[in-house]
């Protein structure tokens, strides 16, 4: 989309009024699409994370890294479809595999010649999981992560961090969705070792796990500090507590996930996102004696069904994706350019004298607009506490803005690399945020509150 010149000297509200009018002058027949959608979805969505106002791009096609709408623009993707799209979206070995898998047929009700290839691509790579086994999301993969736990020790509860998502009916943010699995659950506060120690030791007779992203993704690419997750693996281990690593996202961060980078052994952990080249998946596994309890023959086996766990096109697509495409070179170069990019927002925040910053890690990265340190979403709400209008005018005036330069992010900011990202991509994005910047910097002023 072309460039558009930016006013200045507007508040904020005004400022976003006029983004959503050029929006929706821009992208007449993703508004059509949207309203043709709410006949027969509710607000025209089956999927929250991607609703957006004045409604969402309806895209057309995806090629390497970019996407283009039905309208025709063309946008670098910084989605990437929420960190599933880590292989961009025409990697010819993926396709290959999936056009070939699809050929023999693809649903065949037995096991098939590629999951226990994928799953020893998997066992291979991250030390903790002896064994593992597939599911269909992330979800499905947590709570199935959970309910293990839950049986595995006999004990009911267990015990999340504020922010933290680990699926739709697992979201721990602002007090937990109506919609949340009825676990009783404990939430205690992302890195205070202080905290969750006290947390885990109070109710230690009664708790099964602790469930923890290593970095949480969904609250804002918020990296987990070394101490904070050592001091979880002792205290569990101390009080007879699993613990999950939920790397539905971070697993990305290295070829054995971020628990090979900070070499802490949790008893089971969970994946999906990109494990199937883009397909859908969910993996959990973990210690060999807890997963030795779904051998269908082992005595008092748990049951674990599930229609499409070993979908052949997924299974096919993972195996080719993990054991051709995803080396540790591959993954090494993407997280520097991620490494680079998120110095490179936040040495143009400095420059610019701006409150941005840009969490993260490697290919995973979070934009704030915000003063001062970020360890957890309570440094981000007391932040915004009387200013959360304002904040999420100036988020929705960024994501708009960035559209307009042809840069597809998420509103929330949260925002990913793939493979396909090029160097080209990266400048400009920094082209687009510094425009942000020079531009509406009045305006970022007034939404962020100053420091006391
Ligand atoms: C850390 C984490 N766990 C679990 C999930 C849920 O995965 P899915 O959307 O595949 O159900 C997500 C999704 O964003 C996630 O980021």
């Amino acid at each position: 989309m072309a460039t558009t010149v930016l006013r200045v000297n507007q508040d904020l509200a005004s400022a976003v009024r006029e983004a959503e009018e050029r929006y929706a002058k821009a992208n007449p027949r993703s508004a059509e699409y949207f309203a043709a959608a709410g006949h027969a979805m509710p607000g025209g969505n089956t999927r929250t994370t991607i609703h957006f106002s004045p409604f969402p791009l309806c895209m057309s096609k995806g090629e390497a890294g970019r996407l283009t709408d039905v309208d025709g623009h063309s946008y670098a993707d910084f989605v990437n479809e929420y960190s599933a799209g880590l292989f961009g979206h025409s990697n010819p070995v993926i396709l290959d595999a999936v056009r070939s898998a699809a050929a023999d047929g693809i649903a065949f009700g037995a096991p098939n010649r590629f999951e226990a290839q994928l799953a020893a691509e998997v066992t291979r790579r991250f030390a903790s999981m002896d064994r593992v086994r597939f599911c269909n999301s992330g979800t499905e993969a947590t709570l199935l992560a959970l309910s293990t736990a839950r049986a595995m020790t006999g004990r009911p509860k267990i015990m999340a961090f504020e922010g933290a998502y680990h699926g739709s009916l697992l979201n721990f943010d602002r007090g937990g969705s109506p919609l949340n699995a009825s676990f009783p659950v404990v939430v205690s506060t992302y890195n205070d070792l202080e905290c969750a120690r006290a947390d885990i030791y109070e109710h230690a007779a009664s708790l099964a796990a602790v469930i923890v992203e290593p970095l949480q993704g969904g609250a804002g690419a918020i990296p987990g500090e070394r101490g904070f997750l050592e001091g979880l693996r002792a205290a569990c281990d101390e009080c007879g507590v699993l613990l999950i690593f939920d790397e539905v996202m971070t697993s990305r961060l290295s070829p054995a996930g971020l628990q090979g980078v900070l070499n802490i052994r949790p008893d089971l952990t969970t994946l999906g996102k990109y494990l199937a080249g883009g397909l859908t998946i969910g993996a959990f596994g973990g210690r060999s004696d807890i997963m030795a309890r779904f051998d269908p023959v082992a005595p008092n086996a748990w049951p674990h069904g599930g229609t499409f766990n070993n979908n052949v096109l997924a299974m096919a697509a993972g195996h080719a994706a993990l054991a051709k495409v995803l080396t540790a070179e591959t993954l090494e170069s993407m997280n520097s350019q991620g490494d680079r990019l998120r110095h490179r927002l936040n040495d143009l925040a400095r420059r610019y004298d701006l409150p941005m910053q840009v969490t993260g890690a490697g290919s995973l990265f979070g934009i704030h607009f915000h003063h001062g340190q970020i360890r957890n979403v309570g440094d981000l709400r007391r932040g915004e506490t009387g200013r959360e209008s304002a904040i999420r005018l100036l988020k929705a005036l960024f994501h708009l803005d960035m559209l307009a330069q042809g840069q597809y992010l998420s509103r929330r900011i949260l925002a990913n690399l793939s493979l396909e990202t090029t160097e080209a991509d990266l400048d400009d994005l920094c082209v687009a945020v510094e425009e942000f910047l020079a531009s509406r910097g009045a305006l970022i002023r007034e939404a962020v509150s100053a420091p006391e």
